[in-house]
């Protein structure tokens, strides 16, 4: 009979070396600690341990066996129990942290919420907010001023979420002074900072920056109250209409008793999908924005197809130009692939589990590392290389350079995959075509190399560029820019 290979216990995996007690928490407890994670995958291979305290923790940057955690939630794993425990205690457990059937049934209302159908309705106000971006940065370009441009793209994508979501507009662009997006950017640092943290001190004691996320929730929950009652009112006053948006549709199910929604629960909902769809959003735009800079030739490639499509010192007018952007389509693949905001996921057993060889006991805490699967040579040809000619067709069928799709998954997968990823396309397209037919880019320092910064996402860090008007000759007609498109490509 052939001789079964016992299965490696989680403690004889290789690993980088922890101090005793606390393991490795000093090392990860930081902005960055997602590229110590990938040196040593690099180091360490598919599957090691780390510790956290006297918890030992399995890291896996395998494809297959990511693509099978990913598809085998609920039932096999979790989100790790840590985040729905910090997201519960500041009051806000929405779908990104919920598990069980709190998780279900919200999931069923956000996609709906943010169906394809509901996109195309909801066209008209995305243009008119791409315009109002337009006017700021036209604003900015005329007094010569830089734009940190994550506080701009930030502002854009809240006034998006919460005109599709709730309904309202807060028009914070052109919003002068203090705008909700300066308290919702302390959340993201103040969770992070609380995931490794070994003892959670600011039960007892508040520091610094537990303070500024108490405020920062503070307000998020002032403001998502006061769009609550607003909503309320107005459906009050208008019995006869169904449910227009997600918020709309949850006060219609807490009206039913039996989905025993409580008032706590409308808000942890509503505030976790504003923060779920505008940091993820804005920070993905920074970075392509940053490769535009990095890449100008690429940067003219992408402008000449957008200017065959849109009119000059315009942007997208009709949905169905948003996908006409083959080369703009590609290039943002590559910049996701190379600074995905989730390069890594955590996530946590349900049961005892076999990964790639070892028994992993029930309730053991796992990172998967989603980035440094994409960047292998295995799964994409020259994988730390910037080359959105990969995504592209050769005329001969399929793909340029071969490479494994399901290695990219920049949205997730499986049941548990960005419900957002349909109107993050769409803002990432609609800003880039507007962006592209009316200014020229100048970054502020040429020579700098931007720093991944990890607060739940991972941001570009200090990214500041001057735009420019597009000079007049550059600016062509769209059936001009196609011509001249075809004959140089
Ligand atoms: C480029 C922009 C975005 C990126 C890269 C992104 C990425 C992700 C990722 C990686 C996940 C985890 C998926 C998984 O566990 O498999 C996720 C979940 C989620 N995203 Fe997004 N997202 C983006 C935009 C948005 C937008 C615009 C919204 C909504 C307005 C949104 C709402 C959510 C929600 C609610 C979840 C939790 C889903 C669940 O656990 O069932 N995202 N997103």
């Amino acid at each position: 009979m052939a001789d079964v290979k016992p299965l490696t216990r989680l403690r004889d995996l290789p690993g980088p070396h922890g101090l005793p007690l606390i393991g490795h928490s000093y090392q990860l407890n930081n902005e960055q600690f997602h590229l110590t994670m990938e040196r040593w995958a690099e180091r360490y291979g598919p599957l090691f341990q780390i510790r956290l305290g006297l918890s030992r923790v399995a890291v896996v940057s395998d494809n297959e066996m990511i693509q099978h955690i990913l598809e085998q939630r609920p039932q096999s794993f979790r989100r790790n129990h840590v985040i729905e425990d910090r997201f519960t205690e500041v009051g806000i457990n929405g779908l990104f942290s919920a598990e069980g059937e709190n998780w279900r049934q919200q999931r069923r209302t956000v996609v709906a919420a943010l169906s394809r159908t509901r996109l195309a309705n909801f066209f008209p106000k995305l243009k008119v907010t791409t315009a109002r971006l337009q006017r700021r940065w036209e604003a900015l370009a005329d007094g010569g001023s830089s734009v940190d441009i994550c506080n701009d793209l930030t502002r854009f994508t809240v006034d998006v979420t919460m005109q599709l979501a709730f309904g309202v507009d807060p028009n914070t662009l052109e919003t002068p002074g203090p705008v909700i997006q300066q308290h919702l950017e302390k959340i993201g640092p103040g969770l992070q900072r609380r995931f490794f943290t070994l003892f959670p001190y600011w039960r007892w004691v508040r520091l610094p920056p537990d303070r500024a996320l108490d405020r920062a929730v503070k307000v998020l929950e002032q403001e998502v109250e006061a769009i609550v009652h607003a909503t309320r009112e107005s459906m009050a006053a208008h019995p006869d209409h169904g449910p227009a948006n997600f918020l709309e549709a949850l006060l219609t199910m807490a009206e039913d008793n039996s989905s025993k929604l409580t008032s706590a629960d409308l808000l942890a909902y509503t505030s976790q999908l504003l923060l779920a769809g505008e940091d993820t959003t804005s920070y993905t735009i920074s970075w392509i924005i940053y490769y535009c800079i990095k890449f100008p030739e690429a940067f003219t490639r992408i402008r000449r197809e957008v200017d065959g499509v849109i009119a000059p010192e315009a942007a997208l007018s009709k949905l169905e130009q948003a996908h006409q952007f083959p080369f703009l389509d590609a290039f943002c693949n590559e910049v996701m692939r190379l600074k995905p905001v989730a390069p890594n996921m955590a996530l946590e057993t349900l049961e005892d589990t076999e990964i790639l060889g070892c028994l992993i006991p029930k309730r053991t805490r796992l990172f998967v590392l989603l980035r440094h699967v994409a960047t292998r040579e295995e799964h994409f040809a020259g994988g730390d290389c910037f080359d959105p000619e990969r995504w592209l067709s050769s005329p001969t069928g399929g793909n340029k350079q071969p490479h494994h799709p399901q290695a990219f998954v920049p949205f997730g997968a499986g049941p548990r995959i960005c419900p957002g990823r349909n109107l993050a396309m769409l803002e990432i397209r609609a800003v880039l075509a507007m962006l592209c037919r009316n200014f020229d880019l100048e970054p502020v320092k040429p020579d700098t190399e931007v720093k991944e910064m990890m607060a739940v996402v991972m941001r570009p860090d200090q990214l500041h560029l001057r735009l420019k008007r597009r000079s007049v000759t550059s600016n062509v007609s769209p059936r001009a820019s196609t011509a001249m498109a075809e004959r140089e490509f």
